[in-house]
Order: C-alpha cells, then sequence, then structure tokens
C-alpha cells in the first residue's frame, strides 16, 4: 500500500494553474522532496496532501483513503508555511494544548520533545524561540499523533547548517522506523542527503521525478563565476584541464564543470588564488518534461 498516490492533480487559483496534472507516488519508509523554485506548487501540493484544499481534478490517496479521512485513521501529520503557535506559552504548554485539541495524540510530550531537540528549552515562551527553534516544535507537534506519514512544508528553512544536518538526522530515524516523509525545499544542497527521491516542480508540474542518484547524474554541468586573480591564466589552465570550459568574454571569469572536474582543476598547484562569485544549481531543463 502506498503511504501517498496521487494521480493527474490540478489545482486553479482564478488565472493562476498552480498545478497542473502533479502526479506523485511515495512509498512507506521513503523520503519524497518536493523542489522547486517559488511559487511551483510545492504548497499547494502539500496543502492537498493534508486534505486542506480540494484539488479541482485528478485523484488522491494516502493509504488508500482520500485526504480528508486519512489525518485521524491512517496518522497523517505536517504543516504548511509557518506553523502558528501561542507566542507568550512555552513550548511544552503549546504541545499540551495541542496534544489535548487532537485527543488520538499517542506519542509522550517529553519524548517529542527530546526527539527534536529542544527538550532543554521546553520551558521556555515561544517569543523567544529562534526561527529554527519553532522549526523544530513544528516538527515536534506533527510527531505527536505518532504519524505514518509527514507532510512538511520547508522544514530546514531558518536553520543553520548544523539544525539542518539534525533535521536531516531526525528524519531519516523516522523514515528507518518505516514513516513516510514529504518534504519541500528550494534548496537541493540542504535536503540531498535525507531524501531517496525527488519530485522537481516547476510552474505547476512535476518536471522529474526520480532518486538523488539519477539526479546527480543528468545533472548539467554547473556554471562557476570566479574572481580570480590572473583570469587570462586561469582560462589557459582551464583549457588545458579536461571536462572543464572557462569563458572570460563577459564580466569576469566563468568555469563550466562537469561534475568531480572543478576538483583537478582547484587541486592544481599553479592555479591562481580565486573565489566564487556565484553559482548555478537548478538542473537547466527537465529531462521528462511531460508533453500531455
Ligand atoms: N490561495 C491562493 N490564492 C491564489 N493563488 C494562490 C493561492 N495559493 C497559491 N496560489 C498560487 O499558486 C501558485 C503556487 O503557489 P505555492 O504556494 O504552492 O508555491 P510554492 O512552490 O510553495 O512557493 P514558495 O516556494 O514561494 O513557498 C503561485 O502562483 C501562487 O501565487
Ligand atoms: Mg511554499
Amino acid at each position: 500500500m502506498a503511504a501517498v498516490r496521487a494521480s493527474g492533480v490540478v489545482k486553479r487559483f482564478e488565472s493562476t494553474c498552480a498545478l497542473d496534472r502533479v502526479d506523485l507516488v511515495v512509498a512507506p519508509g521513503e523520503v519524497r522532496g518536493l523542489l522547486g523554485p517559488n511559487g511551483a506548487g510545492k504548497t499547494t501540493l502539500l496543502r492537498i496532501l493534508l486534505g486542506l484544499v480540494r484539488p479541482d481534478a485528478g485523484s488522491v490517496e494516502l493509504f488508500d483513503r482520500p485526504p480528508a479521512q486519512a489525518p485521524a485513521l491512517a496518522r497523517v501529520a505536517g504543516f504548511v508555511e509557518e506553523p502558528s503557535f501561542y507566542p507568550y506559552l512555552s513550548g511544552r504548554a503549546n504541545l499540551e494544548l495541542l496534544a489535548e485539541l487532537d485527543r488520538g495524540a499517542g506519542a509522550p510530550i517529553e519524548r517529542v520533545l527530546e526527539r527534536v531537540g529542544l527538550a532543554s528549552r521546553a520551558v521556555d515562551r515561544l517569543a523567544g524561540y529562534s526561527s529554527g527553534m519553532r522549526q523544530r516544535l513544528a516538527i515536534a507537534a506533527a510527531l505527536l499523533g505518532d504519524p505514518r506519514l509527514l507532510l512538511l512544508d520547508e522544514p530546514t528553512a531558518g536553520l543553520d547548517p548544523a539544525g539542518v544536518r539534525e533535521v536531516g538526522g531526525l528524519i531519516r530515524e523516522l523514515a528507518a522506523d518505516g514513516v513516510a516523509v514529504v518534504l519541500s525545499s528550494h534548496q537541493i544542497s540542504e535536503v540531498q542527503d535525507v531524501c531517496d527521491t525527488f519530485t522537481i516542480v516547476r510552474r505547476g508540474r512535476a518536471v522529474w521525478d526520480g532518486t538523488v542518484a539519477a539526479l546527480r547524474a543528468q545533472a548539467p554541468a554547473s556554471a562557476f563565476a570566479l574572481e580570480t586573480s590572473d583570469d587570462a591564466h586561469a582560462l589557459a589552465l582551464a583549457a588545458r584541464t579536461p571536462g572543464v570550459r572557462g569563458d572570460a568574454s563577459g564580466r569576469g571569469l566563468t568555469l563550466t564543470a562537469e561534475r568531480g572536474r572543478l576538483d583537478a582543476y582547484r587541486s592544481r598547484s599553479d592555479t591562481p588564488a580565486w573565489r566564487s562569485a556565484g553559482s548555478s544549481c537548478w538542473p537547466a531543463r527537465s529531462s521528462r518534461c511531460s508533453s500531455r
């Protein structure tokens, strides 16, 4: 039985087509990343899975049930956008209120606080929490119902690198227990170690679907804008390094390197001093654009 089985999901808001025939299948124990830029449709898809919004067309089933029935019956939990809490109450009091409202909540509050790394700050008022601590509390709230499917909208937003790793570790632990997780992000770098599979959404369409290894293998060469101490020399070296192309026709120097090839260039003893002035990481085009 799939944790999520969505097929041909369409959602329109007046003239905006937020989702255009999106398919998604997630197995128990799978961590699926929804990746895409602002306005791609990630939150709308999560809202539909959470049963907060109805699709205009298509079908959605969570553990073989419609989303509206699933939360209570099939233990589905999560959050979209910024979850809200009472700022004048402590983290623990907020969770106690939520557990009271949701009488089916099964996981003990102390265990949940421990799990998200908030036990030592549980008595502090929420108003004093950092954005990373709020994100953790939101995950704690989702864990209260001991879910089998977790739907998390940008769970790494606002976290520092250590926080991203901690939340990633927590998600992997849950997946190892058989929990299916769907999470959204703009940043592939933040979630590539957490997710087993990705769906890349762009302008409402699922333009790519597959494993992280397949995504890496298909990623086009990345372009790096560099500032160097000697552009002419850096360009000449690039010409002599397999898999690396240099271009100094614009402002500064741009190197386009196939995956793993930039290291060979960087490790040369005669490479001039340089620093990155930016890079591109999104796949330039979809490899499986739907033609429906
Ligand atoms: N309630 C709404 N009313 C009107 N348009 C909406 C509504 N919700 C979403 N949209 C539109 O649907 C599209 C998808 O929005 P959505 O919030 O799902 O994107 P997203 O991928 O989550 O973006 P972000 O990364 O900025 O959170 C956008 O064009 C948005 O303006
Ligand atoms: Mg969003």
